[in-house]
């Protein structure tokens, strides 16, 4: 299994499993078949709202605790300095955990404590009002704690990575970003290399599961992307695959999502693929700025954020 080591000498599994719209039913089992098979990094968030289902399969691993790897995100109600630790230890013990491995700042969007969803305005809080730089303190008081072993961000652009590693103790070991051959991001790309923050392909596959109401009319299926489907045939493989290996050869982390038993194995089996150049250079052909999860939730009506701060800020 491809990982990347951390500057403390920790290595992250380039593949792992998203729980996202995992639901509490099926999360669990789909958790459980994935250790079977082979996975060892399970991707995971507060608000996922099925981390105590996760606990209960992480608890039926025979293995290492030091072979798996966790990631969990604080959520945008958490970010004042008395909040991050309270949040972080919630997780654990949903989790039936000691530590993390990396805990991230799911969004640059605060609410106000114990908003799940803001209704209403009210409910919000201005980006102002929490400075990055008392979130990433007290997360660096998480690691110095042992609560985690690596902090990051995720949904983060080039400045609000910048702004973090200016006042940085701990720099951050990752940024979460979406990341598909409709959504390139070659610039996040070579920054991110530039300053040894590794990036994690979310929504690899174009999630295609997300409620209605977060879809666009026209939103384009990755998955039946005609290039995609070219190259899958080539290597008689699907274009699930495909998006997967995609994401492996760029050097990023990738975390597809998936509670199907037949399809779990089928991603896991896509770390054996190896795309060429002619497939590369195609697919970079396929760039359209696409993003499937836009948080335009966030910036309706009078929010204190836009579109334009969250992705061009
Ligand atoms: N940090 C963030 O803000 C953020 C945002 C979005 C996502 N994430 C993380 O990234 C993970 C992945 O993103 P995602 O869940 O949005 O979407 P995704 O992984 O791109 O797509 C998931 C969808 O693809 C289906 N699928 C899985 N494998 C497939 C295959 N081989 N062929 C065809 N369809 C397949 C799944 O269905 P089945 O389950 O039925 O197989 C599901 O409908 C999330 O689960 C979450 O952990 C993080």
């Amino acid at each position: 299994m491809k990982t990347h080591t951390l500057a403390n000498g920790d290595r992250i599994p380039a593949f792992g499993l998203g729980t996202w719209k995992s639901s509490k039913g099926q999360v669990a089992v789909a958790v459980q078949e994935a250790l079977k098979i082979g996975y060892r990094h399970i991707d995971c968030a507060a608000i996922y709202n099925n981390e105590a289902e996760i606990g209960q399969a992480l608890s039926t691993f025979n293995g290492k605790r030091s072979d798996l790897w966790l990631t969990s995100k604080l959520w945008n109600d958490s970010h004042s300095a008395e909040a991050v630790r309270p949040a972080l230890e919630k997780t654990l013990l949903d989790l039936r955990q000691d530590y993390l491995d990396l805990y991230l700042i799911h969004w640059p969007i605060h609410f106000k404590k114990g908003v799940v969803f803001p209704r209403n305005l009210g409910e919000m809080l201005p980006p102002e009002a929490i400075p990055v730089g008392e979130t990433w303190q007290a997360l660096e008081e998480c690691v110095r704690a042992g609560l985690t072993r690596h902090i990051g961000v995720s949904n983060f652009t080039i400045p609000k990575v910048q702004q973090v590693l200016a006042q940085a103790a701990i720099a951050p070991a990752m940024n979460q970003i979406e990341l598909h051959p409709y959504l390139q991001q070659e610039d996040m790309l070579a920054f991110s290399r530039q300053k040894g923050v590794l990036l994690t392909a979310y929504a690899p596959l174009g999630s295609g599961d997300r409620p209605k109401g977060m879809k666009k009319a026209d939103e384009p299926v990755l998955l039946n992307n005609t290039v995609i489907a070219e190259v899958a045939k080539k290597h008689q493989a699907s274009p699930g695959q495909v998006l997967i290996a995609w994401a492996l050869a760029r050097d990023t982390v990738v975390i597809p999502k998936s509670v199907n038993p037949k399809r779990l194995q089928e991603n896991f089996d896509a770390q054996q693929l190896q795309l060429d150049q002619d497939d590369m250079a195609r697919i970079a052909r396929l760039e359209r700025g696409w993003r499937f999860v836009d948080g335009d939730s966030f910036c309706t009506g009078d929010s204190p954020y836009t579109l334009q701060w969250l992705w061009q800020q």
